[in-house]
């Protein structure tokens, strides 16, 4: 779970009428960054609350690519509900993607929140606001568009960090990987016009946003239905041919549609950090073809090969699914053998979870749970030794770090590969580019110090 806490925002004056909005955030980095569309939709209104006990509005933004997502959104609205008897003005909503896959039938489990907004629901949220202050209950918005819904807002970054921000490029996606619900909760695959990327990117930039991360399902396939006639790499030189001094990130790209075009952006674009984070899901190329994820081992690897010899320094992430349908010991191995041929610096490793309504849920072969939980630290086991072996290539070198976040004198920084870096220094470093001695390898970060 994670909890944005904002600021009140500087350009408006607090006054004692000011209604506050407490939002919690769970998944992926599209829910993050709808959290902060909301609370920029509700800014005229709302300052933020940083606990759920004094605030008049709760917005859950939900979750729902695993099991867990659903149970914790319910144990989490039982907790609140006492909130709520307590002050009946409180208004409680859920949006994002628990609230598109259960629309109405989340009232009917819990009646005492006002409404159920998907993510394209999300836009609609000061309208929705306006409808229960008239009377309204019960509200359900879970309709997904055909084009592109995230308005352009222009308005100031609400987060207490403003060196790093995400920029969302395009919404939903087509590929219907056997396991997956997004498909079912984001709708269709949508690109996002390249003059609202643009905006937005500049309007960030303004506000001194140095890293900007662009988002998407499959970024890689960006531009496929805008009349424009932009593809992802064009769209990456675009930005950084206006933006050239900010470091550029995007996530995630789905390895069948990995070009040549785009490999050649990190070494021709220097904006571009050296870091892919490319889910390969697992080894075996039977698995695979059931996921329906449309490449096979080879040719992962292959690109793989063509990523390094581009951009030598560039460090791989990757996510991985253990006990899929069907999943032998050996299609596993398969998958632990590939964790130590391309060596990721990390990689994010699940159980597989069934999802209700997607191809793989009905596959009559699922890998018991036992399993399932037993191959997965397996692999974590491998990876934290191939991870940190990884990161100390990395020791006795000055690299390049930017200052994200820190407080009394702890600082973060990042490097363009995209690891965590943690040093002493003081706050007003915070938004500077340095050169920091890399001392030590940690688990998952590195510890450095700055160099006169
Ligand atoms: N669009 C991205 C990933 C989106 S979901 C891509 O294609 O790579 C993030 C990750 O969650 C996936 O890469 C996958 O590893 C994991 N995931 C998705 N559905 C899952 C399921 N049913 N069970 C377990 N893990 C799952
Ligand atoms: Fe899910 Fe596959 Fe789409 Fe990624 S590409 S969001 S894993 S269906
Ligand atoms: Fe979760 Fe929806 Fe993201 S299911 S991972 S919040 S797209």
């Amino acid at each position: 779970m994670k909890q944005l806490l904002f600021e009140n925002q500087a350009s408006c004056q607090p006054s004692s009428t000011w209604k506050r909005c407490h939002i919690i955030t769970f998944g992926c980095q599209m829910n993050e960054y709808d959290s902060l569309k909301m609370m920029q939709m509700l800014r005229h209104e709302y300052i933020l609350s940083d606990t759920p006990e004094n605030a008049d509005l709760i917005l859950i933004n939900t979750c729902s690519i695993r099991e867990k997502a659903e149970h914790k959104l319910y144990s989490l609205l039982g907790r609140l509900r006492p909130l709520k008897q307590k002050n009946p003005a409180l208004r409680i909503g859920v949006t994002g993607c628990v609230a598109q896959q259960l629309g109405k039938k989340l009232l009917h489990r819990a009646p005492f929140v006002d409404m159920v907004l998907g993510p394209h629901g999300i836009y609609s949220l000061p309208n929705m606001l306006e409808r229960i202050g008239c009377g309204e209950t019960a509200l359900v918005e879970t309709k997904l568009y055909h084009s592109f819904q995230i308005p352009y807002i222009k308005a100031p970054l609400t987060e207490s960090s403003n060196v790093r921000a995400f920029v969302t490029i395009m919404q939903g996606c087509d590929n219907f990987c056997t396991y997956c619900i997004v498909p079912f909760v984001r709708g269709r695959e949508t690109s996002r016009p390249v003059n609202q990327i643009l905006a937005e990117i500049d309007s960030l930039v303004e506000q001194g946003v140095k890293d900007i991360t662009l988002l998407g399902q499959n970024v890689n396939s960006y531009g496929r239905n805008l009349a424009e006639g932009v593809n992802f790499p064009a769209l990456l030189h675009a930005i950084a041919s206006s933006y050239p001094n900010i470091r550029l990130r995007f996530t995630t790209s789905h390895p069948k549609d990995l070009s040549d075009s785009l490999i050649e952006c990190f070494s021709r674009i220097p904006a571009v950090c050296e870091h892919l984070h490319l889910p390969v899901q697992a080894g075996a190329n039977r698995i695979l073809k059931r996921m329906n994820r449309k490449y096979d081992i080879e040719s992962y690897i292959e690109k793989v090969q063509k990523l390094r010899e581009t951009c030598p320094d560039i460090s791989l992430t990757t996510d991985i699914i253990v006990g899929f349908p069907g999943e032998t010991d050996e299609d596993f191995q398969e998958t632990l053998d590939l964790l130590k041929k391309i060596r990721f610096d990390q990689i994010f490793a699940f159980r597989y979870s069934e999802r209700p309504g997607t191809a793989a849920a009905r596959f009559t072969d699922q890998v018991p749970e036992e399993t399932r939980k037993k191959r997965l630290a397996k692999v974590i086991e491998l990876q934290n030794r191939i991870g940190l072996e990884q990161l100390k290539r990395y020791e006795n070198k000055v690299m390049e770090c930017l200052v994200e976040n820190g407080s009394g004198m702890k600082l973060q920084a990042r490097t363009r590969g995209n690891h965590v870096v943690n040093l002493t220094g003081s706050e007003h470093l915070i938004g500077r580019t340095l050169n920091i001695y890399i001392e030590k390898a940690c688990h998952h970060s590195l510890k450095g110090r700055i160099v006169n």
